[in-house]
């Protein structure tokens, strides 16, 4: 993202009319990440689909606009199928994951027509059964397979590795197929992974790639026909310095093109991908105003009205996003550590070196487009910030602010 007059927008008119804190999503960047993407994998393989990860950015707004652009929607929730279903998409373009899908939920994805329903334990598949009785159809599912790869990234969004709750083993994906073949109620629709998020090493998309050959001739042996899909997860690295993904996306592409052409790839099989990150991660901002400024032995704070509640990504993972000022200050600049209003230690977005701060004074987090609001919530009794979308020069409330109202309705006080 250019830090130069950010996507030619007003900031303080949109601050002045909304408050702060505020996302502000661009939508144009995020088209155009999605065709940076299409355009790299078009070139390795042209039967492919993107099934955008909503739990990145769930906005219905941002939705509407992958499906613009051909993609689908990677849900994980009712909450997710219900806003790929208000975007517009239909069954086919909906593919539901998750490790822990209830009987609700598996019911309601089969009725809505979903692509596949990936499952990721042999209970769960006759859960998946049950439904489709209930339902009198036949269930698309898939496998989501463990592929065994400790990805070199954060230790909470590593997925892929041995023993994590995400996915079958080899043992009792062997026995979900067999049953899947035993029993005329699924249609063995492919198989999936997802090594994790945040990946820059070629190494571990490879190493995921070739494992999931295994299990796709796995699936051909036991079921005598090869995948329809082969769906690779997401994970394509942001980075968080530069905002961009073209480090990670050429050494995904890299990989992509030795996965398609190994001679075990099924021919004609359609490939899947569930990007989150790579296509709103450097979307979006976060504005945010300097509540104090005081000295704390020696160190400088600037206390700012967004906190871990709002962008949840620095205390859970200890990263720091870029920020910069947009209030012109002369002077020279002086090191802040950028505070929030929660009561916690691990409400700090680190140490920046900034021109002089004062109170009022409007900041912007860089890259919070992912993982950013779809995070936030209501600790330390704070109303989730809204978003405004900005697309062809336009800006409007894609989700409001919430209120005090909101937050407190659901209580009964006996
Ligand atoms: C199954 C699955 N697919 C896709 C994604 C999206 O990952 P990313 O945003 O890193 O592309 C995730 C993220 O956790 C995931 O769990």
């Amino acid at each position: 993202m250019s830090e130069d007059g950010f996507w030619g927008l007003d900031l303080d008119s949109i601050v002045k009319e909304h408050g702060t804190p505020t996302y502000v999503v661009n939508l144009d960047l995020v088209e155009k990440n999605f065709e940076a993407l299409s355009s790299t994998v078009r070139r390795i393989y042209s039967r492919f689909k993107i099934f955008y990860a909503v739990k990145a950015n769930p906005l219905i707004t941002i939705l509407k606009l992958v499906r613009e652009l051909g993609g689908g929607a990677e849900v994980v929730s009712m909450g997710e199928l219900e806003a790929s279903r208000r975007a517009g998409l239909n069954g086919g373009e909906v593919l539901f994951n998750g490790p822990g899908k209830t009987e609700v939920e598996i019911e309601a994805a089969i009725g809505f027509g979903v692509y596949s329903v990936n499952v990721e334990s042999v209970e769960e598949l006759m859960t998946v059964r049950k439904a489709a009785e209930r339902l009198r159809v036949k269930a698309r599912v898939g496998f989501r397979v463990n592929p065994g790869v400790k990805a070199a990234t954060h230790k909470y969004l590593a997925l892929g590795f041995q023993g994590s709750k995400f996915g079958l083993d080899a043992k009792s994906y062997r026995a979900a197929l067999h049953e899947a073949k035993r029993t005329r109620r699924f249609l063995p629709m492919g198989v999936q992974m997802h090594v994790g998020s945040q990946v820059f090493r070629e190494s571990d998309f490879q190493k995921g790639f070739l494992n999931l050959l295994r299990f796709v001739n796995v699936f051909k042996s036991v079921l005598g026909f090869p995948p329809e899909f082969i769906d690779i997860g997401g994970g394509i690295g942001l980075n968080y310095e530069t905002g961009d993904t073209s480090i990670s996306l050429n050494r995904f592409s890299r990989a992509l093109s030795k996965l398609v052409n190994n001679p075990d790839w099924p021919d004609g099989t359609t490939l899947v991908m569930e990007p989150g990150r790579a296509l709103v991660g450097n979307a979006g901002i976060l504005l945010t105003r300097v509540l104090y400024v005081k000295e704390s032995n020696g160190r400088l704070w600037a206390i700012v009205d967004a906190g871990m509640n709002d962008f949840m990504r620095t205390a859970l993972y200890g990263v720091k996003h870029r920020v910069v000022s947009l209030t012109p200050r002369r002077g020279r600049p002086v090191k802040y550590a950028l505070g929030g209003p929660v009561c916690e230690s691990s409400d700090v977005f680190g140490e920046y070196v900034l021109p002089p701060l004062k109170k009022g004074d409007l900041l912007a987090l860089l890259d919070v487009g992912a993982y950013g609001c779809s995070m936030s919530s209501n600790y330390n009794g704070r109303p989730r910030p809204p978003t405004l979308v900005s697309r062809l020069g336009r800006v409007h409330v894609a989700e409001r602010r919430e209120t005090i109202d909101d937050i407190l309705r659901r209580q009964a006080v006996g």
